[in-house]
């Protein structure tokens, strides 16, 4: 059976203006989002939109500004109502809520990081961190001891005394994750958190959001206008064009198939290897060896490889390392296994991984680089050559 998405959004919708419902019953859907607006007076802020997003993965929403992203993401916080259609969460559409209930969502389901802080100036960086736990009516110590824990998590350890003024901006926003993980929420929502901090801070705060995402595995949807910085972050991508979705793919789907010219311009600019994975470019391992398999046979076998590396895998694929044929020659007994010269300091590398991070172990690295799935099973192999061609393609 399959898994039942975290985040449901079924043909969403919403119209700001004066009369919405109606505005939105009349529609002449051929109509463009200016047209609407010029013969309406209303703004058709997000059109028609479903997307799922498993449990556990980065969804993104990347699109230029205006394109409805915000109006979407608070759709789905229920910030503000959709003018149709359902956000289904957990299995629970939303947007039939009660007051109550969508309070106790709010306060302990998801919780939301903005561009601009909005932290509490005149609260200390642990109060601002607890301010979630605090609405929820717990205990002053038991909130510090969770507000403490997460601000280690994000790197902040020793400021929780700290005011905000006192901070920078990249150390501002690490409070405003911290507070929105302190509540311990299911769901994450992002609305451009780092779009307002300089080139570098920003990179360090996205690779510090994936270390922590690796670690936290929350269902995440990620909002930004900038294509890099999605391709980055997301496991799914859904690119927005006038409150409309083009496309919605794996950073690898869009770059190799984008949907449109809109899509194709956001892609151009990409180099390959910042989104093709060892798993789209290795092939099928060519020389693979039994670690039962003598050194004599071994020694035959790597003859005909040409020399080459052989990968040393058990009976269940599960890989073990790399013999080369020097790696034969300094071994005596020809009726050792060939397991006992295995070079375990081959690399293996996952199939998921990309390019850009392979880049510095293809370069210390004289053999091919083997590719295993979850279970450590040998699934292919890349030669260096692919991936230094890659890093020159675009
Ligand atoms: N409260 C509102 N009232 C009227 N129009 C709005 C309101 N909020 C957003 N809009 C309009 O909806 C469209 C989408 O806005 P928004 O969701 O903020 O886009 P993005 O976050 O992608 O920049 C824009 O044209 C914006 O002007
Ligand atoms: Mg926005």
């Amino acid at each position: 059976m399959a898994r039942q998405a975290k985040i449901v959004c079924e043909n969403v919708w919403k119209v700001f203006g004066a009369n919405p419902e109606r505005t939105l019953r009349d529609l002449d859907r051929s109509l463009s989002r200016a047209e609407v607006l010029e013969q309406t007076g209303h703004v058709i802020a997000v059109k028609d939109v479903s997307f799922k997003v498993q449990e556990g993965e980065t969804f993104v929403v990347m699109g230029l500004s205006g394109s409805g992203k915000s109006t979407l993401v608070r759709c789905i916080s229920r910030l503000i109502d959709p003018t149709d259609g359902s956000v289904i969460i957990s299995g629970e559409d939303i947007t039939k809520l009660s007051h109550n209930k969508l309070t106790d969502l709010r306060r302990h389901k998801m919780s939301m990081v903005f561009q601009h802080f909005g932290l509490f100036p005149h609260r200390k960086v642990i109060d601002n961190v607890a301010y979630g736990l605090e609405i929820r009516g717990e205990a002053r110590a038991s909130r510090h001891e969770k507000a403490m824990q997460v601000i280690e998590l994000v790197g902040l350890g020793g400021w929780d005394s700290h005011y905000p003024r006192e901070l920078s901006g990249g150390m501002q926003q690490r409070v405003g994750l911290a507070r929105a993980m302190a509540v311990d929420p299911e769901i994450m929502l992002f609305d451009e958190p780092f779009s307002a901090l300089d080139p570098l801070i920003r990179r360090e705060m996205q690779d510090e959001l994936l270390r922590i995402q690796a670690q936290v595995q929350k269902t995440m949807v990620f909002i930004t206008h900038d294509f890099l910085e999605a391709i980055k972050m997301g496991d799914h991508i859904a690119i927005m064009k006038d409150g409309a979705i083009s496309q919605i793919g794996t950073p690898e789907e869009l770059v190799a198939n984008p949907a449109d010219d809109y899509v194709r311009k956001f892609t151009e600019d990409v180099p390959r290897y910042k989104v093709l994975s060892a798993g789209k470019v290795m092939r099928k391992p060519e020389n693979q060896l039994s670690n039962g398999t003598t050194v004599k046979t071994a020694r035959t076998a790597i003859a005909k490889m040409d020399g080459k590396t052989a990968f040393i895998t058990n009976s269940k694929g599960i890989f073990e390392g790399a013999v080369r044929a020097s790696d034969l020659k300094r071994t005596t007994a020809a009726t050792a296994k060939v397991s006992s010269c295995v070079d375990a300091q081959i690399l293996a590398v996952s199939a998921s991984t990309k390019l850009e991070d392979l880049i510095n172990a293809a370069a210390h690295h004289d053999a091919p680089l083997a590719v295993v799935d979850d279970n450590n099973k040998l699934v292919g192999e890349i030669d260096r050559a692919i991936i230094m061609e890659a890093m020159t393609s675009s």
